[in-house]
């Protein structure tokens, strides 16, 4: 199977705030990252880390403020033409959080359904191979299609409708789905059928979702690589096994935070949830004020960003000058 990719280069997203624009946030700073097809990423990172900046930035809905992105070599804000535009959509689709924003509430879910097959032409204008190709999509997520019938999106529940949101991201058979947290809005039973959808569509579709996602275990679960962010920046990517025995400060206070069932009536448990003020950033390292292995180095300079084998890290514990 041809090998496909999205590359960040330095990618950066800074937003200004107030009036007169004096205070900015950096969402995604200086983001350099390889999505490649074959593989499901995992991007985990705390609540406002910028997994939703980056989602949308990659899909072509926030312009990033410095930075590029391709898709196989082709500079994705670079395209003009609707036709280029839309040649990227038909390979790189969006699934979002809240699946009842995704759908016009006005419309019958099999509609808007009928509407996303425009990507395909030779297809659409007939009536019954559209149905046909719809059923056989629905069923790939585990839906029937008469079960949809004439239904809106508010008759069906949270994990039905990401399900539809999904198979309509598959309608033009994309290389990449970027999923943004995909299962933080649906009930918990269903998080693991819907997140094995994306291990089936790997497998036997040839689609490389991105899930992004602050559950950690849900990113070990799903993630053939994962990547840590932490106020914009990558500060660890690897293999899923760097969840299990982390090397960056960060990922081990995330994995000290996982709630497990024996810590239940521990007192001593607390998660690690520290408010900052995301306007303010110092010239070394951006986990610097959290860090209990801070050395005088981490606040004056940035770390470098270390190859420890089975991952990088972006740290100066394991700088060697
Ligand atoms: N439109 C905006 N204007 C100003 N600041 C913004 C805007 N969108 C995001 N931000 C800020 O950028 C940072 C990253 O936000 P983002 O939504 O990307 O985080 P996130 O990782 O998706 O968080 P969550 O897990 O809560 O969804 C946050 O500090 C957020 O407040
Ligand atoms: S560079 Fe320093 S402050 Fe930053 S994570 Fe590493 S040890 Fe902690
Ligand atoms: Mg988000």
């Amino acid at each position: 199977m041809a090998q496909h990719n999205i590359k960040l280069k330095d990618l950066t997203k800074i937003f200004s705030l107030g009036l007169l624009g004096k205070k900015r946030i950096v969402a995604v700073d200086r983001v350099n990252l390889e999505i490649k097809s074959g593989e499901i990423l995992g991007v985990l990172g705390e609540s406002g880390c910028g997994k939703t900046t980056m989602a949308r930035m990659i899909l072509r809905l926030l312009r990033p403020t410095s930075g590029k992105i391709f898709f196989d070599n082709i500079d994705v804000w670079g395209l003009k033409k609707w036709s280029e535009i839309r040649e990227y959509y038909k390979n790189v689709q969006g699934i979002f959080q809240d699946p009842y924003a995704s759908f016009n509430p006005r419309r019958r879910v099999l509609d808007s359904l009928y509407d996303t097959m425009r990507f395909l032409p030779d297809i659409a204008h007939d009536i019954s191979k559209s149905r046909e190709y719809l059923r056989e999509i629905l069923n790939s997520v585990g839906l029937k299609l008469e079960e949809l019938e004439n239904k809106y999106p508010h008759q069906l529940s949270g994990g039905q409708l990401q399900r539809v949101a999904i198979a309509r991201a598959l309608i033009p058979h994309p290389i990449f789905i970027v999923a943004d947290e995909p299962v933080s809005m649906v009930d918990a039973s269903t998080r693991i059928d819907i997140l094995n959808i994306f291990i089936d569509l790997k497998q036997e579709y040839g689609v490389s979702p991105v899930i992004i996602g602050h559950d950690y275990s849900l990113a070990y679960y799903v993630s053939d690589r994962i990547v840590v962010l932490y106020r914009g920046q990558i500060v660890e990517e690897g293999s899923p096994e760097v969840l299990e025995d982390p090397a960056h400060p960060y990922t081990k206070l995330l994995k000290e935070s996982v709630p497990l069932i024996n810590r239940k009536w521990s007192k001593k448990f607390k998660p690690n949830i520290v408010a900052y003020d995301a306007t303010v950033r110092g010239k070394g390292c951006i986990f610097a004020h959290r860090c209990p292995f801070r050395k005088p180095v981490c606040i004056e300079k940035e770390p470098p960003i270390v190859s420890l084998g089975r991952s990088k890290v972006r740290c100066w514990l394991y700088a060697t000058n």
